[in-house]
């Protein structure tokens, strides 16, 4: 509203932007002083003129904000964001958004609800509560006579801020929903589409042993700069992940979150008054990331960066090769004599995180390239032929780390069909078509000029002589096969 302000009044006389100004801060004031509490009749619903956020609820603090969310140019999130920085800490709704239209209402009942029309409710707080507050923390609350009946913490979506119980009911979620954090009886993970553990920090022995009877442990981002794992009733972490700020001193202006980032990290951040640093992270090397090179990705640390696994292959983000997903199990031939994969070797890589993967031990490669040829739930096998460790991968390959040593040998199952790099055999495809066009169109202007060298009564030696059509035929025919290269 006030950007559309700003272009209406702009070319005109200074005197009506200090009115404009004076507006503007009395409605600041207004919103400010009126939106610290929600209570039964409430109502709101989002304005078409709204760019990016409407808020509809702040903290006493002025640091945080609930409202509306305009994503992907007419979808609403319900969010808590951090004001300075239009930084989200939580969505309400993160897998079904409403949609940005006057019949999107928030309000309040008992429940804080946002529904569409009368009666599609696309998210409820389900509780009865008297009022809704924003604590000074980022926590949103339902509360009945000053008790909370529902809070925003107990519902992370891929953030916990500092305060924040984490514990082992809850997960954060990557936005795009391929990676979570969550916690075990004594560690905590990052895991992979939800099942495959890529990361893991288990509570030190060192610090404090995880003792039964004690429950379960949590997790929090303690102000003063690390990420602890707790146990029930315990005040001194039973583990400590240090940020970069650790026993900094803590200031009312700085803050600290920690979030599941899309690409598989978990990355803590420092609000430095302005700023927000990045101050932790879980995977510090970019090829220890689930899927730094994509499918069937070779990862090599340092400079040389993405290839593929299959050397005849070039790298292309997004992965080596198309529709690499799915099952292998099941999808055998006709009476199992004809497999649904190719095979891929390669030497010189192993798997990354290999400490968390299993593995059998077999006294030759051939051997443990048997044991994953004979499970249709392997995908590959990685062997070190110095140890005879035999790694399984029971999933769609990801990327493999490059190690360049020898005795590490991979073995890879690549789905046939829709398995091939599909953009060669497009280029492989066009230039055949040119090919045979060319063909089509030499062959017929040669026929034509026959034709009329006929009807003219030019002798069919002089047409055989090398002259002007021949030559441009089979030049372009050089020039295309070039190109083709
Ligand atoms: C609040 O509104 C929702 C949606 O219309 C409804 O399902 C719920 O029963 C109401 N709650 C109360 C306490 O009236
Ligand atoms: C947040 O509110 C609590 C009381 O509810 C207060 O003690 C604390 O100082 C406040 N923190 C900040 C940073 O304003
Ligand atoms: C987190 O858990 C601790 C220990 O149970 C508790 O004292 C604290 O109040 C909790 N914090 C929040 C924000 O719920
Ligand atoms: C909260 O507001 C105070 C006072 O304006 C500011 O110093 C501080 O940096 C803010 N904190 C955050 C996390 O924005
Ligand atoms: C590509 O891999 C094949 C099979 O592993 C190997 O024989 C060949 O030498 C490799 N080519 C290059 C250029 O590395
Ligand atoms: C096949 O591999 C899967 C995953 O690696 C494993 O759980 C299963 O036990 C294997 N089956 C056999 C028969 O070895
Ligand atoms: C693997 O190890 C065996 C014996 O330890 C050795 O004979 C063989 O040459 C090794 N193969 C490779 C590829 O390093």
């Amino acid at each position: 509203m006030p950007t559309l302000m700003f272009n209406m009044f702009a070319t005109h006389q200074p005197r009506f932007m200090v009115v404009l100004f004076l507006s503007i801060e009395i409605i600041t004031l207004r919103c400010s002083s009126t939106t610290q509490e929600l209570h039964a009749g409430f109502s709101a619903t989002p304005e078409s003129s709204t760019a990016s956020f409407q808020a509809v609820l702040s903290d006493p603090s002025g640091n945080f904000s609930l409202g509306f969310l305009r994503m992907n140019r007419n979808q609403l999130a319900l969010a808590i964001l951090h004001v300075a920085s239009s930084e989200p800490f939580w969505v309400a709704n993160p897998t079904r958004a409403a949609s940005w239209s006057d019949t999107t209402r928030l309000f309040f009942n008992g429940s804080l609800v946002l529904s569409d029309s009368e009666t599609r409710v696309w998210w409820s707080t389900a509780t009865n509560g008297d009022r809704a507050v924003l604590l000074n923390t980022s926590n949103l609350q339902v509360q009945a006579q000053g008790s909370p009946l529902w809070e925003s913490f107990d519902f992370p979506t891929n953030t916990i801020v500092q305060g924040q119980n984490f514990t082992s009911k809850m997960s954060l979620l990557s936005s795009n929903g391929l990676y979570s954090l969550r916690l075990g009886s004594d560690f905590m993970g990052l895991y992979e589409e939800n099942k495959d553990l890529y990361w893991k920090r288990t509570v030190l022995e060192t610090k404090a042993e995880v003792q039964e009877g004690k429950g379960p442990i949590y997790a929090r981002v303690n102000a003063e700069g690390y990420l602890g794992m707790y146990q029930t009733n315990d005040e001194k972490p039973a583990d400590v992940q240090k940020f970069n700020s650790f026993q900094q001193a803590v200031t009312a202006a700085s803050f600290l979150f920690v979030r599941m980032e899309p690409d598989g990290n978990l990355k803590g951040y420092y609000w430095d008054g302005s700023n927000w640093l990045t101050n932790y992270q879980a995977i510090s090397e970019t090829c220890e990331l689930p899927r730094s090179c994509g499918s069937y990705g070779l990862c090599t640390p340092g400079v040389s960066g993405c290839s593929c696994l299959d050397n005849q292959t070039r790298f292309e983000a997004g992965g080596c090769f198309n529709d690499v997903g799915g099952e292998l199990c099941g999808e055998e031939g006709i009476g199992g004599r004809e497999s649904g994969y190719r095979v891929l070797r390669r030497t010189g890589v192993e798997p990354p995180h290999k400490e968390l993967l299993s593995h059998v031990t077999t006294s030759s490669l051939a051997e443990c390239e048997e044991v994953c040829e004979k499970n249709c739930s392997c995908w590959g096998a990685l062997y070190n032929n110095g140890t005879g460790f035999c790694y399984m991968l029971d999933s769609p390959i990801g990327s493999m780390l490059g190690t360049g040593d020898a005795t590490k040998v991979g073995y890879f199952k690549v789905k046939k069909g829709g398995g091939e790099n599909k953009r060669v055999w497009v280029r492989v495809a066009v230039v055949i078509t040119v090919l045979v066009v060319v063909g089509i169109i030499v062959v017929g202007t040669g026929l034509c000029v026959r034709r009329w060298k006929r009807r003219r009564g030019v002798k069919e030696e002089d047409w055989a002589s090398p002259g002007p059509y021949k030559n441009l035929g089979s030049a372009s025919f050089r020039s295309i096969e070039m190109s083709s290269r």
